[in-house]
Order: C-alpha cells, then sequence, then structure tokens
C-alpha cells in the first residue's frame, strides 16, 4: 500500500451490528481508512437517523454514521468502482443457511487484492473464501468485545474492544510472510484511533480453539436449555456431567492437531462469565430471538475434526445433535424445510 499512503484504505464493512459497528468506527476515527458498511436489518434505522453508541471505548454518541452505508453488497467489477482494499466481515455466519458469506461478499472482492478480515467466531471459516476468492488474503479476528445490539442502530458496547487478530493460511499464497505483513498493515488501520486492544496472534488456529472450549460446549448448551451460563451451573449436574465432558473432548481434539490449551483452559471457560451477570450466549439470543445460530462452525466443524483425527467426541456430538434439532426447528419456522403433509389433512 505503499503508493497509496496518502490515500485512506477503502473498506467494506459487511454486517454492521454490535461487532461491526464498533470496528467501522474505530476505522473511521483512526483516520486511515474510509468505511462502507452493508446493513440489512438495521438498514432503514442507521441510514435515516445514524448509530446511538453507547460505548466505553468511545464514549455515548447520537447519529454516528460511517462513510457510506448500503444495503446491497456492490458489485465492483461491473460498477466499476474502486476496488476495496479490505473486506471486513462480522455477520453471523451459518454455512448450513444459504446464500453462505463467501457467496455474498464475493462480488466486492477484487482477485489478489482485496484482503478479508473474518471478525467471526468458529473454525475453518476461512475455508469457504478460499474456495470462492482463491487469491485473496484472509485474515483471522478473534473478538472479544461485549456488545450488544438492543435495539436496531442502537449499539452498547460494555467491554473494551480486544481483537486477535493473525493471518489464516491461504495455500495459494506463495508465502505466509505476506499474510502476515497484511495482518500487521490491517491492525496499524483497525488500531489508529487508540482505542481498540489489538493483539497480533502468530497463531490464528489457536486462539479459536480457545474460544470453541467455551462456544462449542455453553453456548449450545445454553440454546437448548433456554438458560444463560449463571443458571447452567446453578442448576446441578450438567456442568460436571455434560459441560466438562464436552469441554475435554475439545481440548483433546486441539491438542491432537497441535494447539496445546493451557492447563486450567476448561476451569477459566466454565467460571468465564461472572455468575451475578447471568450472561446470554450469542446462540441463546439467536433462538430466542427466532433466528439462525452458528451451530457448524461453533459445534459442527470441532467434532468433525475431532472425527478426522481419531478423538471420540461422545458428549460434544450429543451437543451437536441437539442444537441441530433447534435449528432445524428454525429452518422449518423460516419455511426453508417442509415436512410432508401430516395424514388426513
Ligand atoms: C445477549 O443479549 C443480552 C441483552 O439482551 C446482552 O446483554 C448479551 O451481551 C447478549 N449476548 C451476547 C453474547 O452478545
Amino acid at each position: 500500500m505503499s503508493s497509496s499512503t496518502s490515500k485512506k484504505a477503502n473498506v467494506l464493512l459487511f454486517g454492521g451490528g454490535a461487532v461491526g459497528a464498533i470496528a467501522a468506527m474505530n476505522i473511521e476515527s483512526g483516520g486511515l481508512g474510509q468505511v462502507t458498511a452493508v446493513l440489512r436489518s438495521n438498514y432503514q434505522v442507521v441510514k435515516n437517523q445514524g448509530y446511538t453508541i453507547e460505548s466505553v471505548d468511545h464514549g455515548s454518541l447520537k447519529g454516528w454514521r460511517p462513510t457510506r452505508v448500503v444495503n446491497s453488497v456492490p458489485d465492483v467489477a461491473k460498477e466499476s468502482l474502486r476496488p476495496f482494499d479490505y473486506i471486513i466481515t462480522t455477520t453471523k455466519n451459518c454455512p448450513d443457511i444459504p446464500p453462505t458469506v463467501a457467496e455474498l461478499i464475493a462480488p466486492a472482492a477484487t482477485p489478489g487484492h482485496t484482503v478479508i478480515v473474518m471478525i467471526q467466531n468458529g473454525l475453518n471459516i476461512e475455508k469457504a473464501i478460499f474456495e470462492k476468492l482463491p487469491s485473496n488474503i484472509v485474515l483471522s479476528g478473534v473478538s472479544m468485545i461485549d456488545s450488544y445490539e438492543g435495539k436496531p442502530g442502537h449499539i452498547v458496547q460494555e467491554s473494551r474492544d480486544r481483537v486477535y487478530l493473525g493471518a489464516f493460511r491461504n495455500p495459494n499464497i506463495p508465502s505466509h510472510e505476506t499474510e502476515i505483513k497484511a495482518a500487521h498493515d490491517f491492525i496499524r488501520i483497525y488500531e489508529a484511533s487508540g482505542k481498540p486492544d489489538v493483539t497480533f496472534s502468530d497463531n490464528a488456529p489457536w486462539s479459536r480453539w480457545r474460544k470453541l472450549v467455551y462456544n462449542a460446549v455453553l453456548n449450545p448448551l445454553a440454546a437448548i436449555s433456554g438458560l444463560d451460563t449463571s443458571r447452567l451451573r446453578l442448576s446441578g449436574s450438567v456442568i460436571e456431567q455434560l459441560a466438562r465432558p464436552a469441554m475435554k473432548e475439545v481440548v483433546a481434539t486441539a491438542a491432537a492437531l497441535g494447539h496445546t490449551l493451557p492447563e486450567d483452559i476448561i476451569d477459566a471457560m466454565v467460571d468465564l462469565d461472572p455468575i451475578e451477570l447471568y450472561l446470554k450466549p450469542s446462540m441463546l439470543n439467536d433462538s430466542e430471538k427466532g433466528n439462525f445460530m452458528e451451530v457448524e462452525y461453533l459445534v459442527g466443524e470441532p467434532v468433525r475434526e475431532a472425527a478426522r483425527v481419531g478423538v471420540p467426541t461422545p458428549h460434544l456430538k450429543a451437543i451437536y445433535e441437539m442444537a441441530k434439532l433447534l435449528q432445524w426447528r428454525t429452518k422449518e419456522t423460516k419455511g426453508l424445510v417442509t415436512v410432508p403433509p401430516k395424514r388426513g389433512e
């Protein structure tokens, strides 16, 4: 980017919810990038009134907008637009619900140029992007932000934006050095405002496996039971009988793949949410709103990786099957699956 240092980076944000809005704000307020945000559910509100933001990093703002707000992904080649230097994806990521993130962002990506930054959870999320956009660098963002969108366009950020940023290894890119340099370039733009706390992570999969100890187990268990993580812990035996054994399976799978997690990781993840907060993890929030959950990248992929490397995961599989039932229920409600008519109807 040396020739364009005077020019701001051209950034497309795909998903302007609780994580994306703060990402846009970081980049715009740092002054090294300008953001076009592709919004869906909150498009009208943000277009008309801007965001209302209550943020521990940025303070309280009313009517804030990124440089541009659009309601569909621009087709850069067809519309002869200036190429995007970065596409940041912050939407929910459900490969079982078409169209997929890769399909949706593809028209905005310039082959060999646009760097895709996935600030999304789960395992193997980069594979679908490599397939669709083989010549693009893909970065990994693991966000530890605690933020939510209470009403459309109203973002509340309650803890500092902490992100672990690294580069996925795209086998089509000749050297990993290029990918790592792209990660550092992006970090410079993302943290220029001094507000977010970005840590370069030279082992992107490790950060993901670490977070999966929580996300593959407590997150779906909360959704399945309809209980927040404090109530799961207060309810009796489920933590000892199901959660910890399933977490051990996640840790064993990570280890089999060469990612050694710290010894106290299971205790740390069981107790991650302060008990007096009654925190609802994302899948519980999604299921309560009748939305799809990130079942496949949070639970399905760890189960499949375990099968691939021969680690038995009986507890995790049970959780996965139950989470899939919940997802199937939502699919039926939304008309993505239909069943044959009941006899006599
Ligand atoms: C779920 O929603 C509640 C607000 O209803 C929020 O406090 C909480 O942070 C959300 N959970 C996640 C993981 O975003």
